[in-house]
Protein backbone atom coordinates (compact mmCIF):
# COMPACT_ATOMS: atom_id res chain seq x y z
CA UNK A 1 0.00 0.00 0.00
CA UNK A 2 1.20 3.29 -0.96
CA UNK A 3 1.81 5.84 2.10
CA UNK A 4 0.36 8.96 1.88
CA UNK A 5 1.21 12.20 3.80
CA UNK A 6 -1.45 11.84 6.26
CA UNK A 7 -0.58 8.29 6.85
CA UNK A 8 3.09 8.95 7.65
CA UNK A 9 2.20 12.14 10.29
CA UNK A 10 -0.62 9.66 11.95
CA UNK A 11 2.63 7.41 12.43
CA UNK A 12 5.04 9.55 13.68
CA UNK A 13 2.49 10.29 16.05
CA UNK A 14 1.89 6.75 17.26
CA UNK A 15 5.54 6.63 17.53
CA UNK A 16 5.70 10.09 19.68
CA UNK A 17 3.28 8.71 22.14
CA UNK A 18 5.17 5.26 22.19
CA UNK A 19 8.59 6.55 22.25
CA UNK A 20 8.04 9.77 24.40
CA UNK A 21 9.03 12.12 21.93
CA UNK A 22 8.38 15.40 21.39
CA UNK A 23 9.39 17.47 17.55
CA UNK A 24 10.74 20.50 17.23
CA UNK A 25 10.53 22.19 13.86
CA UNK A 26 11.92 25.68 12.66
CA UNK A 27 9.50 27.43 11.00
CA UNK A 28 11.59 26.93 7.21
CA UNK A 29 10.69 23.35 7.28
CA UNK A 30 7.87 22.32 4.98
CA UNK A 31 4.10 22.71 5.95
CA UNK A 32 3.88 18.82 6.06
CA UNK A 33 6.76 18.50 8.97
CA UNK A 34 5.06 21.88 10.10
CA UNK A 35 2.02 19.70 10.52
CA UNK A 36 3.61 16.83 12.66
CA UNK A 37 6.06 18.82 14.89
CA UNK A 38 4.92 19.52 18.94
CA UNK A 39 6.65 22.97 18.35
CA UNK A 40 7.27 25.59 16.13
CA UNK A 41 8.68 28.59 15.39
CA UNK A 42 11.85 30.83 15.01
CA UNK A 43 15.60 30.14 16.59
CA UNK A 44 14.70 32.23 19.74
CA UNK A 45 10.99 30.48 20.51
CA UNK A 46 12.43 27.05 20.02
CA UNK A 47 15.43 27.52 22.05
CA UNK A 48 12.74 28.59 24.72
CA UNK A 49 10.76 25.77 24.10
CA UNK A 50 13.60 22.69 23.78
CA UNK A 51 14.27 24.62 27.84
CA UNK A 52 11.01 23.23 28.86
CA UNK A 53 10.09 20.45 27.20
CA UNK A 54 9.76 17.29 29.91
CA UNK A 55 9.94 14.38 26.78
CA UNK A 56 12.98 12.05 27.14
CA UNK A 57 13.49 12.26 23.31
CA UNK A 58 13.57 15.19 21.19
CA UNK A 59 13.86 15.25 17.04
CA UNK A 60 14.70 18.19 15.80
CA UNK A 61 13.91 19.54 12.42
CA UNK A 62 16.22 22.25 11.42
CA UNK A 63 19.90 22.65 11.26
CA UNK A 64 22.68 21.09 13.57
CA UNK A 65 23.43 24.21 15.72
CA UNK A 66 19.72 24.27 16.57
CA UNK A 67 19.74 20.68 17.53
CA UNK A 68 23.20 21.25 19.41
CA UNK A 69 21.22 23.97 21.27
CA UNK A 70 18.46 22.17 22.35
CA UNK A 71 21.13 19.20 24.10
CA UNK A 72 22.68 21.96 25.50
CA UNK A 73 19.63 23.14 27.29
CA UNK A 74 18.42 19.90 27.73
CA UNK A 75 21.16 17.36 28.31
CA UNK A 76 19.65 14.43 30.13
CA UNK A 77 17.26 14.25 27.02
CA UNK A 78 18.67 12.22 23.86
CA UNK A 79 18.28 14.87 21.08
CA UNK A 80 18.11 13.50 17.28
CA UNK A 81 18.79 15.69 14.23
CA UNK A 82 16.33 14.55 11.70
CA UNK A 83 18.32 14.86 8.62
CA UNK A 84 22.23 14.91 10.20
CA UNK A 85 23.68 16.44 6.84
CA UNK A 86 21.49 19.90 7.54
CA UNK A 87 24.50 22.24 8.58
CA UNK A 88 24.28 25.87 8.95
CA UNK A 89 26.95 27.77 6.71
CA UNK A 90 26.98 30.89 8.65
CA UNK A 91 27.43 28.97 11.85
CA UNK A 92 30.81 27.35 10.93
CA UNK A 93 32.17 30.80 9.39
CA UNK A 94 34.34 31.57 12.54
CA UNK A 95 36.86 29.89 14.31
CA UNK A 96 37.13 30.17 18.18
CA UNK A 97 40.65 30.61 18.26
CA UNK A 98 40.38 33.44 15.69
CA UNK A 99 37.79 34.99 18.09
CA UNK A 100 40.33 34.25 21.24
CA UNK A 101 42.91 36.54 19.61
CA UNK A 102 40.39 39.39 18.85
CA UNK A 103 39.40 39.19 22.33
CA UNK A 104 43.45 39.81 23.52
CA UNK A 105 43.86 42.35 21.42
CA UNK A 106 40.48 44.46 22.79
CA UNK A 107 39.92 42.42 25.95
CA UNK A 108 37.16 45.32 27.51
CA UNK A 109 35.02 44.54 24.27
CA UNK A 110 32.00 41.69 25.06
CA UNK A 111 31.27 38.93 22.42
CA UNK A 112 27.92 38.62 20.95
CA UNK A 113 27.52 35.57 19.25
CA UNK A 114 24.00 35.34 16.92
CA UNK A 115 22.87 31.38 17.82
CA UNK A 116 24.00 30.65 14.25
CA UNK A 117 27.26 29.27 15.71
CA UNK A 118 29.05 26.00 16.83
CA UNK A 119 29.15 25.27 20.44
CA UNK A 120 32.57 25.40 20.14
CA UNK A 121 32.52 29.23 19.02
CA UNK A 122 29.94 29.94 21.79
CA UNK A 123 32.72 28.90 24.45
CA UNK A 124 34.61 32.01 23.80
CA UNK A 125 31.54 34.37 23.14
CA UNK A 126 29.73 36.42 26.36
CA UNK A 127 26.36 35.94 25.38
CA UNK A 128 23.99 34.99 22.33
CA UNK A 129 21.56 36.07 20.32
CA UNK A 130 18.84 35.84 17.81
CA UNK A 131 17.28 37.40 15.11
CA UNK A 132 14.21 38.18 17.31
CA UNK A 133 16.15 38.90 20.45
CA UNK A 134 19.43 40.64 19.30
CA UNK A 135 18.32 44.18 19.69
CA UNK A 136 16.73 43.88 23.23
CA UNK A 137 19.63 42.06 24.26
CA UNK A 138 22.61 43.98 23.17
CA UNK A 139 20.35 47.01 24.52
CA UNK A 140 20.27 45.62 28.09
CA UNK A 141 24.05 44.76 28.15
CA UNK A 142 25.63 47.00 30.49
CA UNK A 143 28.80 47.05 28.71
CA UNK A 144 29.58 49.74 25.64
CA UNK A 145 31.94 47.70 23.89
CA UNK A 146 30.91 45.00 21.66
CA UNK A 147 31.83 42.75 19.26
CA UNK A 148 29.06 41.09 17.29
CA UNK A 149 29.36 37.80 15.23
CA UNK A 150 29.36 36.49 12.64
CA UNK A 151 26.52 38.04 10.72
CA UNK A 152 27.35 41.60 9.25
CA UNK A 153 24.03 42.24 8.69
CA UNK A 154 22.27 41.45 11.66
CA UNK A 155 24.83 43.44 13.22
CA UNK A 156 24.26 46.16 11.30
CA UNK A 157 20.92 46.19 11.99
CA UNK A 158 21.81 46.17 15.61
CA UNK A 159 24.32 49.07 15.58
CA UNK A 160 21.75 51.19 13.53
CA UNK A 161 19.03 50.15 16.38
CA UNK A 162 21.65 50.48 19.58
CA UNK A 163 23.37 54.25 18.01
CA UNK A 164 24.95 54.52 21.98
CA UNK A 165 27.23 50.98 21.38
CA UNK A 166 30.40 51.04 19.93
CA UNK A 167 30.12 47.69 18.03
CA UNK A 168 32.57 45.89 15.91
CA UNK A 169 31.60 43.47 12.89
CA UNK A 170 33.66 40.81 10.85
CA UNK A 171 32.53 39.89 7.65
CA UNK A 172 30.09 37.03 8.01
CA UNK A 173 26.97 36.45 7.29
CA UNK A 174 23.63 34.35 5.83
CA UNK A 175 24.69 33.22 2.16
CA UNK A 176 20.99 32.89 1.30
CA UNK A 177 19.75 35.95 3.02
CA UNK A 178 23.00 37.91 1.75
CA UNK A 179 22.54 36.83 -1.64
CA UNK A 180 18.97 39.12 -2.34
CA UNK A 181 20.16 42.33 -4.56
CA UNK A 182 18.36 45.63 -4.54
CA UNK A 183 17.10 45.53 -7.66
CA UNK A 184 14.80 42.71 -6.63
CA UNK A 185 13.24 45.15 -4.15
CA UNK A 186 12.65 47.56 -7.02
CA UNK A 187 11.23 44.25 -9.08
CA UNK A 188 8.70 43.14 -6.45
CA UNK A 189 7.87 46.57 -5.51
CA UNK A 190 6.84 47.66 -8.67
CA UNK A 191 5.10 44.14 -9.78
CA UNK A 192 2.90 44.58 -6.55
CA UNK A 193 3.04 48.07 -5.79
CA UNK A 194 -0.04 47.68 -2.49
CA UNK A 195 2.21 45.40 -0.60
CA UNK A 196 3.83 45.86 2.43
CA UNK A 197 7.63 44.53 2.47
CA UNK A 198 8.48 42.48 5.30
CA UNK A 199 12.27 41.46 5.24
CA UNK A 200 14.44 39.29 7.61
CA UNK A 201 17.75 41.02 8.76
CA UNK A 202 20.10 38.47 7.68
CA UNK A 203 19.86 40.20 4.38
CA UNK A 204 21.69 43.51 3.43
CA UNK A 205 21.43 46.57 4.41
CA UNK A 206 20.06 48.18 0.98
CA UNK A 207 17.33 45.46 0.79
CA UNK A 208 16.32 45.97 4.23
CA UNK A 209 15.92 49.86 4.66
CA UNK A 210 13.53 49.32 1.77
CA UNK A 211 11.47 47.14 3.94
CA UNK A 212 8.23 48.10 6.04
CA UNK A 213 8.94 46.08 8.37
CA UNK A 214 12.62 44.14 9.47
CA UNK A 215 12.47 40.96 11.96
CA UNK A 216 12.47 37.86 12.20
CA UNK A 217 11.23 34.72 10.82
CA UNK A 218 8.06 34.54 13.85
CA UNK A 219 8.40 38.73 13.65
CA UNK A 220 7.66 38.64 10.03
CA UNK A 221 4.74 35.93 10.43
CA UNK A 222 3.00 38.20 13.44
CA UNK A 223 3.55 41.01 12.00
CA UNK A 224 1.69 40.18 8.54
CA UNK A 225 -1.19 38.33 10.67
CA UNK A 226 -2.38 40.99 12.32
CA UNK A 227 -1.68 43.87 9.92
CA UNK A 228 -4.50 44.94 8.26
CA UNK A 229 -2.75 45.25 4.41
CA UNK A 230 -3.81 42.42 2.40
CA UNK A 231 -0.95 42.49 0.49
CA UNK A 232 2.96 41.26 1.30
CA UNK A 233 6.39 40.69 -0.21
CA UNK A 234 8.63 38.47 1.83
CA UNK A 235 11.75 38.95 2.38
CA UNK A 236 13.01 35.12 3.85
CA UNK A 237 13.06 31.69 3.17
CA UNK A 238 10.16 31.62 0.54
CA UNK A 239 8.57 28.75 3.08
CA UNK A 240 7.34 31.62 5.21
CA UNK A 241 5.53 32.87 2.19
CA UNK A 242 3.89 29.78 1.89
CA UNK A 243 3.35 29.32 5.63
CA UNK A 244 1.30 32.55 5.60
CA UNK A 245 -0.90 31.63 2.70
CA UNK A 246 -1.98 28.67 4.60
CA UNK A 247 -2.73 30.80 7.74
CA UNK A 248 -4.33 33.56 6.06
CA UNK A 249 -6.39 33.11 2.96
CA UNK A 250 -7.63 35.88 2.54
CA UNK A 251 -4.52 37.42 2.09
CA UNK A 252 -1.87 37.60 -0.49
CA UNK A 253 1.78 36.93 0.01
CA UNK A 254 4.75 37.22 -2.68
CA UNK A 255 8.49 35.75 -2.46
CA UNK A 256 11.24 38.76 -2.90
CA UNK A 257 13.25 36.10 -4.16
CA UNK A 258 12.78 32.83 -5.78
CA UNK A 259 16.70 32.75 -5.01
CA UNK A 260 16.08 32.42 -1.19
CA UNK A 261 15.71 29.22 -0.53
CA UNK A 262 17.86 27.37 1.87
CA UNK A 263 19.26 24.19 0.79
CA UNK A 264 20.28 23.10 4.49
CA UNK A 265 17.25 23.61 5.98
CA UNK A 266 15.01 21.90 2.80
CA UNK A 267 17.31 18.67 3.12
CA UNK A 268 14.84 17.31 5.73
CA UNK A 269 11.40 15.81 4.70
CA UNK A 270 8.92 14.14 6.65
CA UNK A 271 10.51 10.53 5.94
CA UNK A 272 13.46 11.74 7.77
CA UNK A 273 11.44 12.15 10.59
CA UNK A 274 9.16 9.41 10.69
CA UNK A 275 12.69 7.16 10.18
CA UNK A 276 14.47 8.76 13.28
CA UNK A 277 11.15 8.66 15.51
CA UNK A 278 11.11 4.75 14.51
CA UNK A 279 15.07 4.18 14.80
CA UNK A 280 14.75 5.92 18.84
CA UNK A 281 15.55 2.99 20.74
CA UNK A 282 17.13 1.03 18.67
CA UNK A 283 20.67 1.18 17.77
CA UNK A 284 20.15 2.64 14.31
CA UNK A 285 19.44 6.13 15.79
CA UNK A 286 22.88 6.58 17.16
CA UNK A 287 23.85 8.27 13.61
CA UNK A 288 20.91 11.15 14.37
CA UNK A 289 22.08 11.54 17.96
CA UNK A 290 23.61 14.84 19.12
CA UNK A 291 26.10 13.51 21.60
CA UNK A 292 28.44 16.53 23.22
CA UNK A 293 31.06 16.09 25.79
CA UNK A 294 29.70 17.72 28.97
CA UNK A 295 32.48 20.25 29.53
CA UNK A 296 31.52 21.96 25.90
CA UNK A 297 28.05 22.16 27.05
CA UNK A 298 28.65 23.77 30.51
CA UNK A 299 31.29 26.09 28.75
CA UNK A 300 28.98 26.59 25.43
CA UNK A 301 26.19 26.81 28.06
CA UNK A 302 26.75 29.96 29.84
CA UNK A 303 26.02 32.72 26.84
CA UNK A 304 22.75 30.47 26.21
CA UNK A 305 21.74 30.84 29.23
CA UNK A 306 22.60 35.04 29.33
CA UNK A 307 20.59 34.95 26.48
CA UNK A 308 17.52 33.49 28.14
CA UNK A 309 17.79 35.92 31.24
CA UNK A 310 18.46 38.90 29.28
CA UNK A 311 16.09 37.97 26.50
CA UNK A 312 13.16 36.19 28.30
P1 LIG B 1 15.27 33.09 12.93
O1 LIG B 1 14.75 31.74 13.21
O2 LIG B 1 15.92 33.65 14.15
O3 LIG B 1 14.32 34.04 12.32
O4 LIG B 1 16.51 32.92 11.90
C1 LIG B 1 16.35 32.55 10.63
C2 LIG B 1 17.42 31.63 10.20
O5 LIG B 1 18.09 31.89 9.25
C3 LIG B 1 17.60 30.41 10.94
O6 LIG B 1 18.68 29.76 10.49
FE1 LIG C 1 21.92 29.20 7.92
FE2 LIG C 1 20.92 31.09 6.34
FE3 LIG C 1 20.04 28.60 6.11
FE4 LIG C 1 19.40 30.03 8.25
S1 LIG C 1 18.78 30.45 6.14
S2 LIG C 1 20.13 27.92 8.23
S3 LIG C 1 21.26 31.26 8.52
S4 LIG C 1 22.13 29.33 5.70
Amino acid sequence: MIKTVRNIQEEINELKSQKDICILAHSYQGHEILEAADFTGDSYKLSVDASKVSNKNIVFAGVHFMAETAKMLSPEKNVYLANTFAGCPMAEQMEPEMISALKAKEPDRKVVAYINTTAALKTVCDVCVTSSSAVKIVSAMPEKKLLFIPDCNLGTFVKKACPDKDIMLLNGGCPVHAAVRPEEVKIAKEAHPNALLLVHPECIPAVSEQADYVGSTSGIMEFAKKSNAKEFIIGTEISIAEHLQFSCPDKRFYVLSKKIVCPNMKLTTLMDVYRVCKAIGTDEAAENEIIMEPELIEKAKVCINEMLRLGG
